[in-house]
């Protein structure tokens, strides 16, 4: 029997509320002073690692489905293995004694591993802090959205900005970014906001910011809901001509040939005979849709099978489209196949610094975002392949079914 079947587990993600699991049916979110839980059912996993944004959590009022249970079970080996949770084993372990500990209380423990990956990616942060130093002057009100660890109100603190505005929908880790910009002597010049900048009211930005720091960008390019999140910081926190870094995100696709992909390939000719019956049909469906997965381009091990090509280019400035669809063409570089898609982004933090990800540029710790075909489509030189991009909160890339190769 494992020993969580008798964990009773508290993980506090604000000084008002915290996640209880006990072992037996239920997770719940509780509020410290009225002791009133909902149960939710949900990936445990996500909200312990992540700690989403558990205001959303309401919708999804349910008990866990004894299903689940194993899994849950699992997920809490595999996160006390890593440190991210603490057994009640554990607990009796003295925390370090710090100002942050007390706050939090010591059943708190920060997932600060990717935040740690992105204060490693010195690429990042010298262009970020370039543009922030060329952008800030003493008058200089600005507004650092999703400011994790505080890194960026760190630079524009330092840089001389008279007030700096650093929102951050977790609530774990804007502690910790307070915590240490009181131990750099900067905490007089950020105002910390706890929450998602939508729940931020208008009224709050006072005065409005000149400048706004942002850098939401994931391995998906577009993720956390990005553009509505930076057109409504735009509308309602900023000054009518303030700058933004980045102001620009540009999108590129462009075809390989992976030897990779055989195994997406095995998975759609199963379809052929599938528990006796014939799924042929859903395989011609799958044909030219792609699968995505963040992952590494290896310029080495794969065939680059057209130039990439730049499929959106979103100015914040004066972005208003918060979903789009677009069509492109890739023209093959040689005969031969095309299997997969590979998407990067460059983007324009100032008029001449540009912040990349694309796998030809020295790495950062963004990976690229790829598109496998269910089956190889095969091309000979300069023919054309049209493309089609649609984001609609996620970025999909297929080609387009109506018009392939002519
Ligand atoms: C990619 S991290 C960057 C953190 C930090 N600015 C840096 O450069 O290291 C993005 C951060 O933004 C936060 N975030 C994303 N959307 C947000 C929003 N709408 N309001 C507040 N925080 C947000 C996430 O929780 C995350 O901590």
């Amino acid at each position: 029997m494992s020993k969580f079947q008798d964990l009773s587990l508290q993980v506090k993600i604000s000084p008002e509320t915290y996640i209880k699991f006990d072992g037996s049916e239920q997770l719940v979110l509780k509020n410290i002073h009225s002791e009133e839980g909902i149960s939710i059912k949900y990936d445990i996993m996500l909200i312990l690692y992540e700690l989403v944004d558990w205001r959303s959590v309401g919708e999804l009022i349910a008990p866990w489905p004894p299903d689940d249970q194993e899994k849950i079970i699992e997920h809490l080996g595999m996160l006390e293995s890593q440190h991210i949770i603490m057994t009640s084993d554990a607990e009796s372990m003295p925390l370090p004694e710090s100002g942050l500990s007390a706050h939090l209380g010591k059943n708190i423990h920060i997932n600060v591993e990717n935040h740690h990956a992105m204060l490693r990616d010195y690429i990042r942060l010298a262009a970020y802090r370039r543009a922030i130093e060329r952008a800030v002057k003493p008058d200089t009100v600005a507004m650092d959205l999703g400011c994790g660890s505080g890194i960026l109100s760190f630079f524009t603190a330092k840089a001389g900005a008279q007030k700096i505005y650093a929102i951050e929908r977790r609530p774990d880790i804007i502690l910790l970014a307070q915590a240490l910009a009181e131990a750099n002597g900067i905490a007089e010049q950020i105002d910390f906001i706890e929450g998602a900048s939508s729940h931020v009211s208008e009224s709050r930005i006072d005065p409005k910011a000149d400048l706004l720091v942002a850098e939401i960008l994931g391995n998906g390019i577009l993720e956390e809901n990005v553009l509505e999140f930076t057109i409504d910081a735009r509308r309602r926190f900023l000054k009518p001509d303030a700058r933004m870094i980045p102001f620009q995100l540009d999108i590129y696709i462009f075809a390989f040939d992976s030897g990779l992909a055989m195994s997406r390939q095995e998975e759609v000719h199963e379809l052929n005979d599938l528990y006796g019956l014939d799924f042929s049909l859903l395989a011609k469906v799958l044909c030219n849709k792609a699968t995505t997965r963040m992952d590494r381009y290896n310029t080495m091990l794969n065939k680059t099978m057209s130039e990439p090509v730049m499929v959106k280019s979103l100015d914040f400035r004066i972005l208003e489209e918060t979903v789009f669809a677009n069509r492109f063409e890739l023209e093959a570089l040689e005969d031969g196949q095309i299997t997969s898609f590979c998407g990067y982004f460059k983007a324009h933090l100032d008029e001449d610094t540009i912040l990349t990800n694309s796998p030809w540029a020295p790495a950062t710790h963004w990976t690229q975002l790829i598109y496998t075909l269910a089956a190889p489509y095969p091309v000979k030189k300069s023919d054309k392949v049209t493309m089609e991009m649609i984001y609609d909160g996620a970025l999909r890339v297929n080609i387009a079914t109506d018009l392939g190769v002519h």
